[in-house]
């Protein structure tokens, strides 16, 4: 199986590599189809991040984990691949999961997925553990799926408090509500259940959706954060517009019964490409978050990129923070080491129609304003024809337009946004991530310009400072 993936990839190699919109500084897969980021960990001082993959399609499958290591967090090597589904409790998929490092060994934990052909499906929480972070020797199943769910039951995360192991699985339950359910263990292979943490219907919670995936419950400010991708939610006003969606809720986990007191959930990212996101905590003690930069939705399979063999990648690292109740995210300092080229225009003024500023167009890049004051109406800053961000001072309104990839038809995503001060956006070959007032809002979405319209222009009203820098090619 493992010689069979790499093949494809020596294969599809040079085809890959030519595809204009293969990003410059993103972690892509080498071929194939990439999903959720899976086991992050700094493990013995190197970063590792793990990968949903299909090698053979650029379809979802009997996924891979796939593997890159980092020493920085910025340059990245693709190592051997780290779990291939090969034994009978994960035939269609070792589907996403975590890592833990105990004792000096790597823990990775994942779901062992197994569809049979009368269209029922099995659910294996595994464990597979590593001496170098590179091979793994599978352990098999340590956790069997519990009375009262389907076998929608799967992507464990895995955390330690005081002394012992805890882990929330994303599940749904047999009148099919998506919930949060926490098992604990003291040494990492027996595991029983303490409690439904959080879920549709749960702790004062309404209606929330049929299955929620990729729990995540992590530390911040004193607080408990519990990510979590729910699916089955109904658009609301400027709210869950994607197929799928993924937020938060702040709260108290009390750890004797599970029960997570939580407050409203809020969307991580307000863009069109982000799913599915996990967090580690690094040897620096920052938390660290990567997402998808994609979702499973019908629009994906319409990716220019997959003429290439090739759909999907994950988001830039941020650093994720709790203020007041709302978590912000901000793009990883190491990030600056990509910077060159730099171009600065001080107290730049646009009054109504559009302009660009000199130097300050191309891709990959990153702009950065700051001192941002909008005057009356709306300031927009155009994206290689493609992409548009607009503040609207008047409403109070944040808005990233760019065009659908299937219908070829303008789409929008809006936020409230009570003032615009400050905005960080990255640009690489086919994707934008904007960073809104030091990262309490997040767009995130891939778009397809023209690969030879590197333009930026500004319009409407509003003064600032800019600085602009080229992003250099991580490989
Ligand atoms: C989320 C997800 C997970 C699952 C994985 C399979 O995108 O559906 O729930 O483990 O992808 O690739």
């Amino acid at each position: 199986l493992m010689q069979q993936a790499y093949n494809e990839v020596v294969k599809y190699k040079d085809k890959v590599s030519s595809d204009p919109y293969r990003l410059d500084y993103h972690l892509m897969p080498p071929v194939g189809l990439l999903n959720d980021p899976n086991g992050l960990i700094q493990y013995k001082g190197v970063y590792h991040v793990f990968y949903q993959w299909n090698p053979f399609a650029t379809t979802h499958g009997a996924k891979y984990w796939g593997h890159y290591s980092s020493t920085d967090m910025v340059h990245w090597r693709l190592e051997p691949i780290a779990l291939a589904p090969r034994e009978w409790y994960e035939r269609n998929g070792c589907y996403s999961g975590s890592a833990v490092e105990e004792n000096g060994l790597l823990y990775l934990f994942y779901t062992g997925n197994v569809k049979n052909e009368d269209g029922t499906r099995e659910t294996y929480q595994c464990l597979a553990v590593s001496s170098d972070g590179i091979h793994f020797e599978k352990k098999g199943p340590v956790l069997r799926l519990p009375k009262g769910y389907n076998a929608h039951f799967r992507d464990p995360k895995v955390w330690r408090s005081n002394d012992r192991w805890y882990m929330v699985v994303g599940a749904q339950t047999h009148d099919e509500k998506g919930e949060a359910v926490l098992f604990t263990s003291t040494d990492l292979y027996n595991w029983e259940k303490v409690g439904r943490m959080a879920g549709s219907g749960l702790n004062g919670l309404g209606n929330f959706g049929y299955m929620w995936e990729c729990p995540d419950l992590i530390h911040l400010n004193g607080k408990e954060v519990l990510l979590v991708s729910p699916q089955g939610l109904k658009p609301r006003g400027h709210l869950y517009h994607n197929l799928f969606q993924s937020g938060y809720f702040v709260g108290q986990l009390d750890y004797r019964n599970g029960k997570f007191r939580h407050g409203d959930f809020v969307e991580l990212d307000r863009g069109f490409d982000f799913y599915a996101p996990q967090t580690f905590t690094d040897e620096k003690g920052r938390t660290v978050l990567y997402g998808w930069m994609g979702i499973t939705d019908e629009d994906e399979q319409s990716q220019p990129t997959i003429s290439n063999n090739w759909v999907h990648a994950l988001t830039l690292p941020r650093k994720v923070e709790l203020i007041g109740e709302k978590v912000y995210q901000r793009p990883l300092v190491e990030l600056e080491k990509l910077r060159k080229n730099q171009v600065r225009h001080q107290n730049v003024k646009v009054e109504g129609k559009q302009v660009e500023l000199a130097g300050v167009n191309g891709t990959p890049l990153e702009l950065l304003l700051n001192s941002v004051r909008v005057g009356k109406g709306k300031f927009e800053v155009t994206l290689r024809n493609e992409a548009v961000l607009s503040y609207d001072a008047d409403k109070q309104e944040m808005s990233l337009q760019r065009t659908n990839v299937k219908t070829k038809q303008p789409e929008i995503r809006t936020c409230k946004l009570s003032s615009l001060s400050n905005l960080q956006i990255f640009m690489d070959r086919s994707s934008i991530e904007v960073f809104i007032n030091n990262g309490e809002e997040v767009y995130t979405a891939r778009y397809f310009p023209a690969p030879d319209d590197l333009s930026i222009s500004f319009k409407g009203n509003a003064i600032f400072d800019l600085t602009k820098w080229d992003l250099e090619k991580i490989k």
